[in-house]
This record gives structure tokens, sequence and C-alpha cells, in this order.
């Protein structure tokens, strides 16, 4: 086998990474991938030979590479698409038509959903859950897992080797050459922001999806997703994470994410800062001037409440404040107390549409929101503090009623 640039990687008995790593990408449809991402396929190397996704589109040819390293692509016998999203399926008429594989093997919303995009004959075949493929000398077994996180989604189980490629579940945007676990530290931040940015709107159907996948009893020994690395070493750690990060338990964390014109707003905010602390919760502060919203969206998955501060620009939200808010009313984050403040000159409605915003979402307004006619005077930079201490100790009282019902 060639070992050189774009070589596979070896994962088990039968299976090789043949993926590429993205060192560049910065924006994932809005989410700031600060450090790239890898997009995940392999080949299985069965009586019938078997490539597990492909990547995305400008990684073609990395891809064709490392299957290179290990057989001429022109023996791949089928591929199977466990997603259909761009970043995993781009690539995939493009590989079909160079390899001319037997069959496409996809979920039933995936054989759809690839015609969709790709609007040419690929001969797909839909799969579903239970359903199992015989590559021979090796057998595929099907998970459906719809809504985790397209209603395409599927795992794919490779029953003599014990490995479960699991799309994009257990996976982050982590650019690395690190293949495995057991190879890398300081990915757990990256973990979150991708289960908050990605999974959370989902996450009432996490706890269920780990029951069905233990119910199954397969003897899983490493779980291969669809980004970052691969877990061999230790596959309890990020099952467990799942399960914590889907209750969305309120903790002390307070996250106050704000935007300011001329400074007021952030005056506002360090006051309500310092309430909360000698109320004895933790709080984040999140300048959107220099903060992203998909890092916002990752300090609250683990969070107990969202305070929005914004001033009142043209009768409505500073821009970024409404980007914010977009994009979490999309996430549906449950368990969180909210608050709002902000700065106005003439009429200041911006509060009220947030706490609307709030309302909308499900989300508890801890009570009425402070505005500051311009520059906050003492009085209400202590009605800022005093703020602060109050959603302190109401956050505290819920998190010690959730603990007395656990
Ligand atoms: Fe990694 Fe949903 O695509």
């Amino acid at each position: 086998m060639y070992t050189g640039p774009y070589s596979a990687i070896k994962v088990s008995d039968h299976v090789y990474w043949v993926g590429a790593i993205d060192w560049t990408v910065r924006d994932f449809h809005g989410y700031a991938t600060e450090r790239g991402s890898t997009y995940n396929a392999y080949l299985i190397l069965g009586d019938k030979i078997t490539l597990i996704d492909t990547v995305e589109p400008e990684f073609k040819n990395q891809l064709l590479a490392r299957i290179s390293s290990v057989i001429e692509p022109s023996r791949i016998d089928y591929i199977i698409s466990n997603h259909s999203e761009p970043d995993h399926a781009g690539a995939l008429a493009e590989v079909a038509a160079l390899v001319q594989p037997e069959k496409i093997f996809a979920s039933k919303m995936g054989v759809r959903n690839l015609q969709a995009h790709f609007h040419q004959p690929l001969n797909l075949v839909p799969v579903a859950t239970g359903d199992k493929l015989s590559l021979g000398n090796l057998t595929l077994e099907f998970i459906e897992t719809r809504m985790l996180h397209w209603p395409d989604s599927m795992f794919t189980f490779l029953v003599e080797d014990g490995v479960l490629f699991s799309s994009d579940a257990f996976g982050m945007h982590l650019a690395s050459n690190a293949r495995f676990d057991d190879q890398i530290d300081d990915w757990e931040y990256e973990a979150v922001k991708y289960y908050a940015n990605i999974l959370l709107p989902y996450s009432g159907l996490v706890p269920e999806l780990l029951d069905e996948v233990a119910a199954m009893n397969l003897p899983i020994k490493i779980i291969a997703p669809a980004h970052g690395f691969i877990w061999r070493k230790d596959l309890q750690t990020i099952q467990s994470l799942y399960r914590r990060w889907a209750e969305q338990k309120p903790t002390k964390k307070v996250v106050v994410a704000y935007d300011t014109m001329w400074g007021s707003t952030a005056k506002m905010a360090d006051a309500i800062m310092e309430g909360l602390w000698s109320g004895g919760v933790e709080p984040k502060g999140m300048d959107l001037r220099v903060t992203h919203r998909s890092d916002v969206v990752a300090e609250l998955l683990e969070a107990g409440g969202l305070i929005i501060g914004t001033s009142t620009l043209n009768n409505g939200l500073l821009p970024r404040v409404g980007e914010l808010l977009t994009y979490i009313k999309g996430l549906r984050p449950r368990n969180l107390q909210t608050f709002v403040f902000g700065s106005y000159g003439w009429s200041g409605e911006a509060v009220g549409q947030v706490e609307k915003l709030f309302d909308e979402m499900g989300l508890g307004v801890f009570r009425e929101g402070i505005r500051s006619w311009y520059v906050p005077n003492q009085e209400v930079l202590e009605a800022c503090f005093n703020a602060g201490q109050e959603f302190a100790a109401q956050l505290l009282e819920t998190i010690r009623r959730e603990e007395g019902n656990a």
C-alpha cells in the first residue's frame, strides 16, 4: 500500500479513513468553524468494496487520492450515503460517474434528497432501520436517525469490525491530522459547539436514539463520525456527554450577550454581571462586537440563564442582537431564564421587542427589563446590579428545585 501524502488511514481490519482535511473553512452555513473541519469518508474492503459517504466537492481529489492509496477507485462496488448534506454527498455524483458503482444505498428520505440535489439517475436503493446488506464476507446494518439532524440521516454499522459510521452524530468541526481520540486533547469545546449549533433543536430525540442503539446490542468497538476524529478508546465519553447535553439542565452559568452603540448598554452589562456574581452565579459576558453567534450558542448549551442587552436603533434592535436571536430561535433552547436591558435615546422599543421574542420562544422572562435613557446614572447602574442579584437568586432557586425533583 502507498504511504505518502494523501494516504488512507487504517481504522479496523477492513476499514480505511479516506476523507479530507479542510484547514481553511471558517464559515459553515453561519457557524464559525475557527479550527477548520474534516469530511470523513470510509472505505470498506469487503468482497464488495464499499465507500461510506464522500466529501465536500472541492475535496474530491483528496478523497480519490486516499482511495487510490489502497485500491483502484473503479473497484468500488457500493456507495452508502448516510446523509445528503453537501459536505458529505456533494462529491457523490462525480465520484459515482468515475467509479460506476453497482448501487448507491441511502435511507428512503436520503434517496429523495439526493435526487433533489443532483437531478440525474444515480441507481439509488433505499434502506431502512434493521435492513442488512451483505458485502460477501462482511455485513452492514442500517439505523435510520431521522432528524438527527436531517430527515435523511442514518447510521451504518459494520458488524464484523464493530464500526458504527455515525454520520454527523458524535463529530465536531476540528481540522487535525490526528484521526483517533487517543491522539488528541483539547477537543471538548468543539464537541459542545457542534452539538449546540447542529443538534440542539433535536435534543428530544437524542436519548431515544441512544437507547435504541443500546437496545440493539450492537458490538460497537469504534464510532466513526463524519467530522473530526474517530472514537476507538473511549466510546462512552461522547455518548454520556450527548445524554447530558440533551437534558439542557439549568446550571449556575448565565450568558450575558449584548451590543452597544456608545457604551451605555455595555456599562449596564457590567453592572448586571457584578450583581450576578455577587448573587452566586457565574456570568459569561459576550460582547457581540467581538463574539460570534455560534460561540454564544456554545456557551448557552450548559447555561441556566440568557440575558440580552441591546441599545434601541431606529426603533428596533441592534443588528447583531437581531441576528443572534434569529439564530437562537431556530435552535430552540430550553430551560433558560431570561432578562433584557438596554439604553435608548427617544423611544426605546428594543427591550420590549426582545422580551416578545423570548415569549415566542417559550423562554420565561424573569422580570420586566431595564432601560436607560442615554448614559446610565448611578441609580440605573444600581438597578442593574440589583437585577443581577435577583436573577441569580431566582436561578439558584430553580436549580435547587430541579435537584430536589431529581
Ligand atoms: Fe456534516 Fe449535516 O452535514
